[in-house]
C-alpha cells in the first residue's frame, strides 16, 4: 500500500534528511587517499548520533541465507562494488570511486540518499560513470509528478544511461520511503512509459540510479552484502528521497 504523506509527516521527513545532509557534506570533505572506510561510518555514526538521529541500516536483516544483520550507518562500495559495501579496514587509495549509501531514522521518518565519490585524480570514465548516474537522477525526476506514472521515471533513466553507453543494475530498485525505509511503490531503474502506478501529491520516494561501466551482470561477495560486477569494472550510484508536490518534487536530501 502507498502511504501518502501529510504536511507534518513532510516536515518530519525534512528534519531526518537534514541531518543525512549534513553527514554527506562532511563524508565529502573526508574522503582522500590513505583513510579507510571504517573511518568513513565512524564520522557518519557520530554526526547522526549527535543530532538526535539514528542510522536506518544498523539492524536490517541480511536478504542472503548465511549472512549477519547489518550493524553500519553507510555501505561503503568501492570501485567494481556498486551497492551493500560494508565499511572495513580497506584504505581508499587515489583513483577509486566510493559509493556511499545513507540512511537516517529521526522522529519516526527515515530518509535514504547516496553519493559516488572519486578519490583524489580518478579517470576520465570514472568521472563520466559519476556524472551519469548523478545526471539520470535528475533525468528520472522530471517525470516525478501528478499525471505521470512510476514506469515514466524507470523509463527517462533507463533511456538515459543506455545512450550514454553505460548499464544499469536490473535486480535492485528505489521505493516509497517514510516510517519505514523501503515501503511502496518500488522504483525500477528501467521500464515501460505509462506503465506502474499512478505518482500522486504527498508520495515520498527514494530514486536511486545504479549503473555500470560494462556488463551489468552482477554477483554477492562473500559477506553476503556486497554487491559487485563479475567483469570488475566500475560502478556508480547517485539516490535522493523526494517529496512529490503539485508542481517539481521537492528534494529532501539535496
Ligand atoms: N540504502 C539501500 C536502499 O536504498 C538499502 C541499504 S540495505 C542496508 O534501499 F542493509 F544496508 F541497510
Ligand atoms: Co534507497
Amino acid at each position: 500500500m502507498i502511504h501518502i504523506k501529510s504536511e507534518k509527516e513532510i516536515n518530519l521527513m525534512r528534519e531526518s534528511a537534514q541531518v543525512l545532509k549534513l553527514v554527506l557534506n562532511s563524508l565529502e570533505k573526508e574522503i582522500k587517499p590513505g583513510i579507510t572506510t571504517n573511518y568513513l561510518n565512524d564520522v557518519a555514526e557520530r554526526i547522526i548520533k549527535e543530532n538526535g538521529a539514528i542510522p536506518s541500516f544498523k539492524g536490517v536483516e541480511c536478504p542472503y541465507k548465511g549472512g549477519k544483520t547489518y550493524t553500519h550507518a553507510l555501505c561503503l562500495s568501492v570501485n567494481d562494488e556498486i551497492i551493500h559495501g560494508i565499511p572495513s579496514d580497506r584504505v581508499l587509495e587515489e583513483g577509486d570511486i566510493v559509493c556511499v549509501d545513507l540512511g537516517v531514522y529521526k522522529n519516526g521518518y527515515h530518509s535514504d540518499a547516496g553519493r559516488t565519490f572519486g578519490v583524489g585524480k580518478i579517470s576520465d570514465v570514472a568521472k563520466k560513470l559519476i556524472k551519469v548516474a548523478e545526471m539520470a537522477f535528475f533525468e528520472g525526476i522530471k517525470y516525478a509528478k501528478p499525471g505521470c506514472r512510476i514506469g515514466d521515471i524507470s523509463n527517462s533513466i533507463e533511456n538515459f544511461v543506455l545512450k550514454n553507453g553505460f548499464t544499469l543494475l536490473e535486480e535492485y530498485q528505489g521505493h516509497g520511503i517514510g516510517k519505514e525505509m523501503h515501503e511502496d511503490p518500488g522504483v525500477p531503474n528501467m521500464g515501460r512509459k505509462g506503465s506502474g502506478p499512478r505518482i500522486e501529491k504527498g508520495m515520498a520516494l527514494a530514486i536511486e540510479p545504479m549503473i555500470c561501466e560494462g556488463s551489468n551482470e552482477v554477483y554477492v561477495k562473500k559477506d553476503k552484502w556486497t554487491i559487485a560486477t563479475v567483469d570488475k569494472k566500475l560502478t556508480s550510484y547517485y539516490e535522493n528521497t523526494i517529496i512529490i508536490t503539485e508542481n517539481e518534487p521537492e528534494i529532501l536530501t539535496f
